[in-house]
């Protein structure tokens, strides 16, 4: 089993996904989010954030991002600013890796992330739209399989990944 590598926006459903697959297909999941929490010695991401400013945020993403360049057997849930460097995504799609796109539209994903909302950079919404907007060519640019997420369940989801991804490393 390749590397498998989930991109999209903040509240795409990565983690939820990622988790789903790895039971699936009996491999380990890699959340980058906590990688990067972990590496730092602090307690969470707004707090790195806080104390350090989103430069340290983004060089320690890209810290894991290089760590995890040459692993296979693996499902990989990045954090929705990955794509911001262009290097953390050769790092990730290197040796065989299988990038995929969750896209959802920005009312989706503002729902999901409405409730429980510790992400520092979706507090302010115009922001986000902005980001949202900025991101949306970058995440198809490196996607080599983009599946919509709205108003679909995990299963499913998980069901048409699992199978793209056969089809995508065992081509008939
Ligand atoms: C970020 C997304 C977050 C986290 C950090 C920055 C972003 O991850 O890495 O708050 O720039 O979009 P999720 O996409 O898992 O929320």
């Amino acid at each position: 089993m390749p590397k498998v590598v989930l991109i999209g926006f903040m509240g795409s459903g990565k983690s939820t996904v990622a988790a789903r697959l790895g039971e699936l297909l009996h491999i380990p999941v890699c959340e980058m989010d906590e990688e990067i929490v972990r590496l730092s010695k602090h307690s969470s991401i707004p707090e790195i954030f806080e104390k350090h400013g989103e430069p340290f945020f983004r060089d320690l993403e890209s810290k894991v991002a290089r760590s995890l360049a040459d692993k296979s057997d693996i499902v990989i849930s990045t954090g929705g600013g990955v794509i911001g460097r262009s290097e953390n995504m050769e790092h990730l799609a290197s040796h065989g890796g299988i990038v995929i796109f969750l896209r959802s539209t920005f009312e989706t994903v503002s729902q999901r992330t409405g409730e429980i909302d510790t992400r520092p950079l979706f507090r302010d919404g115009a922001r986000a739209r902005e980001l949202f907007a900025a991101r949306a060519p970058l995440y198809a640019q490196w996607a080599s399989i983009t599946i919509d997420t709205d108003d679909r369940t995990v299963s499913d989801l998980c069901a048409e990944i699992v199978s793209r991804i056969q089809s995508v490393s065992c081509p008939p």
